[in-house]
């Protein structure tokens, strides 16, 4: 693969960072990963948005040129000859002596690379995935898009060993989202998901799906749901990036609905494909 670092564009085996970027010592550093489909970029502005505001947070001092960095996702793009994936991209902030306090004059660190995935013919978008419940014990910042996940994959390695494709996190007795995804379900053509907050990122697919939905005239409340809620539910679903809205169909052992991804979650999952291309 052709990889970008610091505007550079090298083979992935000749890029290199600094041992002492912060990103690696502190997990100082924000991400994005934009979905590729037939090599066009989804929601684009969304993620470059999203990037600025979780760099803001942390007070980092990196300008999000949307029109620069487009290019350069076109570039690695093009140079990978990627048609579906994702391009990854994280911006720390930079090689420093190791210091808590942010350094004065910060010089970020940037890098992107693709993978090449067929997310359009995986197989859980018809079977829809298996998830189980675990505390949410991620710090209290989630709205920021950090590399800071070292929760998620522990709780993600736990929720495949019992046999489950993903988690739920479950904070104060509701569901706060998913490992990388936000939670939605369906009651009496009800979409109900959680209110945005700092408690769960503010995902871009979350975003459109709410509009699609008010679009076509269904009832969205914005508002916590509980494991036992979502186990009654008609259906539920997952949105993210990569995933669109993909079906949930079994919670903690529990069916929901009919136990394949339901007819509104698939048609939601359809509208905004079809948008996007
Ligand atoms: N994750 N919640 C969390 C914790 C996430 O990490 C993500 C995305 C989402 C969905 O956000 P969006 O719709 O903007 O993709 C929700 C990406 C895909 C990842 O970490 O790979």
């Amino acid at each position: 693969r052709t990889v970008f670092v610091n505007g550079s564009f090298v083979p992935e085996d000749q890029a290199t960072v600094s041992i002492f970027d912060r990103g690696f010592l502190m997990g100082d550093a924000i991400y994005e990963v934009t979905t590729v489909i037939d090599g066009k970029l989804i929601e684009f502005p969304a993620h470059m948005a999203r990037l600025a505001r979780s760099l803001a947070e942390i007070e980092m001092p990196f300008e999000v040129d949307e029109d620069a960095l487009l290019a350069m996702h076109h570039e690695l793009i093009a140079r990978n000859d990627l048609d579906q994936g994702m391009i990854y991209m994280q911006v720390s902030r930079g090689p420093a002596d190791r210091d808590f306090v942010y350094p004065a004059d910060p010089k970020p660190t940037r890098i992107a690379f693709t993978q090449s995935i067929p997310w359009l013919s995986m197989p859980f978008i018809e079977t829809g995935f298996k998830v189980v419940s675990c505390p949410d014990k991620r710090w209290g910042r989630r709205d920021i898009k950090t590399v800071q996940i070292l929760w998620t994959c522990m709780s993600k390695v736990d929720a495949q060993r019992k046999g489950a494709d993903d988690v739920w996190f479950v904070e104060d007795g509701l569901v706060t989202e998913g490992s990388s995804c936000n939670a939605f379900i369906i009651k009496n053509n009800r979409i109900i998901t959680r209110a945005l907050s700092h408690d769960i990122l503010h995902g871009v697919t979350r975003a459109v799906i709410l509009k699609f939905a008010k679009e076509q005239g269904l009832e969205v409340e914005v508002r916590g749901f509980s494991v036992e809620e979502a186990q009654q539910a008609d259906e539920a679903f997952v949105t993210a990036s990569p995933l669109f809205a993909t079906g949930v169909v079994e919670l903690d052992g529990v069916t929901i609905g009919s136990g394949k991804p339901g007819p509104m979650t698939m048609q939601l999952r359809e509208a905004h494909i079809r948008e996007s291309l």
